[in-house]
C-alpha cells in the first residue's frame, strides 16, 4: 500500500490547501501579442511579485513529449502534476513503438490483418495534423505504408481536421500530400483513399459528453457515409474556404467522398478500423459508439460487425478500446492515490470542457474515484457555443462553489481548473481572449479572499500556455494563434495560514512535475521518494 510519512517540523492549520489551475495561462513576451499581458489582471499582476512565486516547465521533455519543440498540452500536464513525475506520453511511446515495429507484432494488428486478408478494408479515423497533441501525421502515413507493405488491398482514412493545435487554416498542408501519398500507395492492386472527414469541433472528438452530436455527425460520415458529398478532402476544404472567408479548419462541417454519387467508404461488416489518435480524451466518445453493445446516446442507424482498435487504449479503469495498438504510459502512485490512502479528503471540480482534466488527466488517465468516500468530482455544464462568444464561460459558478466548499466543505486539498484562457484561446479571437483573462483574474480575487479566511493555502499555476500568444506576424500579416504556446507557466504560492515558514529550495529546471511533492509538503507529507522534488520547504527555525 502506498504510505505517506508526516514532515517532521510541520505545524497544522485550519484551512485546505487549494490548487487553482488557470488552462492556457503561460508567460509570454510581454508585448501586444500577449493576452495575459495586454488584459488588465490586478490579481495576477500582484501575485506574480509575491516572494514563493517561479515559473515552471511546461513543455516538451518536461512533460514527456518528445522534444523540446513540442508545445504542452492538457492531457501530458495534468498528467504530471498529478503524478509527481515525468512519463512518456502517447506521442513518443507511438514513435518508439512504430520505430521497433512492436505495433506490427501485437494482437490487434494480427487481427487488422485478418480483415483485410477476408477480403475487409482498413479503415484509420483520426486528427491529420502534425499536431502531436491527439496525433501526428506521421504516424499516419507509417501505418499505411505497413497496409501496403503487408498487401492490404483496400484502406480509407477519415480525416479529422485539425485548426486548433495547428495554424487555423493549415488543413491543406496536410491533406494534400495525405492524397498524393495515398495515391502513391495506391498500386499493385492496392485502393487506398480518404472517404470521409470534417473539422474536429463538429466531427467525432467531443470530450467529456459535451456534445455527443458532434460523435453522430462522425458516425454519420465515417460509418454511414453521409454528410455533404465532395469528389476529394481537398475539394471539401477549398469549397469551404471558398464559401466562408472567416471559416476555420476544426469548424468545418462533416463531409464524405463520393463517386458518381456513392460514398467510397463507408464502414462495413468484415472491415477493420483504427482509430489513430494517441490522446484519449477526445478518442473515448466515439470508441464506445463502435464498442458498446447497447448504445443509447444516438441511434446509429447499423452498427457493423468490425474489428475496432485505438492506436492506444484511452481509459485503463473503463477498458475503452478493448483493443489497442499501443500499450499506454502506466501512470501509477498518483498524488489522489496517496492522499487518498492517508485519509486527506479532496474535491476536484471544472467545468465541462476540463472536468475530465482535474479527474481523469489528473488521475493518470482513469476516470473513476479512487476513493468515494474521500473525494467529491463537482462538475459545471458548460456552454454549447463557440467559447469566444461566452468567454466567461462557467468561471464564477465554479468559484461560487469553490467557496461553498472553503465556507462549509471538509475538504483538505481542493483543485479546481478555469478552462477560459485556453478555450477562448483556441478560438484566436483577441478581445474575447482578453475578457478570458480578465474572468480568471477576477475569480482569482475572489477565491483568494476565501482561502485567506479560512487560513488556507492558495496555488496558482497553469497546465500550458496559450492566451499568452494570440497571433503570429509575418510581412506584417496577422494570422491568429490559436495554439498551445511553449511558454513555461506561473506557480505562485500564497500561504495565509503563516504556521509554517515556507522557502523555496532552489530546484533548478523545474517543471509541472515538481508540483505534486510540493502539494505534499503543504500539506504536512514528506513527499514520496518517486516524485520529483518539493518546491519549497518548511524551514525550522
Ligand atoms: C483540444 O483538445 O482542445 C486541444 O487539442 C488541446 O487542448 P487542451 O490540451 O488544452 O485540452
Ligand atoms: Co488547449
Amino acid at each position: 500500500a502506498l504510505r505517506l510519512n508526516s514532515l517532521d517540523g510541520y505545524s497544522r492549520f485550519d484551512g485546505p490547501v487549494v490548487l487553482i489551475i488557470m488552462d492556457g495561462v503561460g508567460v509570454g513576451s510581454h508585448d501586444e501579442r500577449d493576452g495575459v499581458y495586454v488584459a488588465n489582471t490586478p490579481m495576477l499582476d500582484s501575485l506574480m511579485q509575491e516572494p514563493l512565486t517561479m515559473t515552471l516547465n511546461a513543455h516538451g521533455k518536461a512533460v514527456g513529449l518528445p522534444s523540446d519543440d513540442d508545445m504542452g498540452n492538457s492531457e501530458v500536464g495534468h498528467n504530471a502534476l498529478g503524478a509527481g513525475r515525468v512519463f512518456a506520453q502517447g506521442a513518443r511511446l507511438v514513435n518508439e513503438a512504430l520505430a521497433t515495429g512492436e505495433v506490427f507484432r501485437g494482437k490487434a494488428w494480427s487481427e487488422l490483418m485478418g480483415r483485410a486478408e477476408a477480403g475487409g478494408t482498413l479503415h484509420f479515423i483520426g486528427l491529420v495534423s502534425d499536431g502531436n497533441v491527439h496525433s501526428h501525421i506521421k504516424q499516419l502515413y507509417a501505418l499505411l505504408e505497413a497496409c501496403a507493405d503487408q498487401e492490404v488491398k483496400r484502406v480509407r482514412v477519415h480525416a479529422l481536421l485539425d485548426g486548433r493545435d495547428v495554424g487555423p487554416k493549415s488543413a491543406l498542408d496536410f491533406i494534400l500530400p495525405l492524397e498524393e501519398k495515398l495515391a502513391e500507395l495506391s498500386q499493385e492492386g492496392r485502393d487506398y483513399r480518404i472517404a470521409s472527414g470534417g473539422g474536429r469541433m463538429i466531427t467525432t472528438m467531443d470530450r467529456y459528453n459535451a456534445n455527443w452530436d458532434v460523435v453522430r455527425y462522425g458516425w454519420n460520415a465515417h460509418v454511414l457515409g453521409k454528410g455533404r458529398q465532395f469528389g476529394s478532402a481537398s475539394e471539401a476544404i477549398q469549397t469551404y474556404y471558398n464559401e466562408d472567408a472567416a471559416i476555420t479548419d476544426q469548424y468545418m462541417e462533416s463531409f464524405v467522398v463520393v463517386e458518381e454519387g456513392a460514398p467510397v467508404g463507408t464502414i462495413e461488416d468484415g472491415d477493420g478500423v483504427v482509430f489513430f489518435n494517441f490522446r484519449g480524451d477526445r478518442a473515448i466518445e466515439i470508441s464506445r459508439a463502435f464498442e458498446e453493445d447497447d448504445f443509447a446516446i444516438f441511434d446509429r442507424v447499423t452498427r457493423p460487425n468490425v474489428f475496432y482498435a485505438g492506436l492506444m487504449q484511452y481509459d485503463g479503469d473503463a477498458q475503452i478500446p478493448k483493443n489497442y495498438l499501443v500499450e499506454p504510459p502506466a501512470i501509477d502512485k498518483t498524488l489522489s492515490e496517496y492522499l487518498c490512502a492517508a485519509g486527506v479528503t479532496s474535491y476536484a471540480i471544472s467545468e465541462t470542457q476540463k472536468f475530465g482534466h482535474v479527474t481523469y488527466f489528473w488521475n493518470g488517465n482513469r476516470s473513476g474515484y479512487i476513493d468515494k468516500d474521500l473525494e467529491i468530482y463537482e462538475e459545471v455544464g458548460s456552454d454549447l457555443v463557440p467559447f469566444n462568444e461566452r468567454p466567461w464561460m462557467k468561471a464564477a459558478e465554479i468559484t461560487d462553489k469553490v467557496i461553498t466548499q472553503l465556507r462549509g466543505g471538509k475538504a483538505k486539498f481542493i483543485r479546481l481548473n478555469f478552462a477560459n484562457c485556453d478555450m477562448v484561446g483556441h478560438t484566436g479571437v483577441p478581445e474575447a481572449i482578453r475578457i478570458a483573462v480578465e474572468t480568471v483574474d477576477m475569480c482569482l480575487s475572489r477565491l483568494l479572499k476565501e482561502v485567506e479566511r479560512a487560513g488556507g493555502v492558495a496555488i496558482v499555476t497553469a497546465d500550458h500556455g496559450n492566451a499568452d500568444c494570440m497571433w503570429t506576424e509575418k510581412k506584417g500579416k496577422r494570422t491568429p494563434m490559436v495554439a498551445h504556446t511553449l511558454n513555461p507557466v506561473p506557480f505562485i504560492v500564497k500561504d495565509f495560514s503563516k504556521a509554517n515558514v515556507l522557502a523555496k529550495t532552489g530546484v533548478e529546471g523545474a517543471g509541472l512535475a515538481n508540483v505534486a511533492a510540493t502539494i505534499c509538503v503543504l500539506l504536512g507529507f514528506a513527499p514520496p521518494k518517486e516524485y520529483e522534488p518539493s518546491l519549497l520547504a518548511i524551514s525550522k527555525n
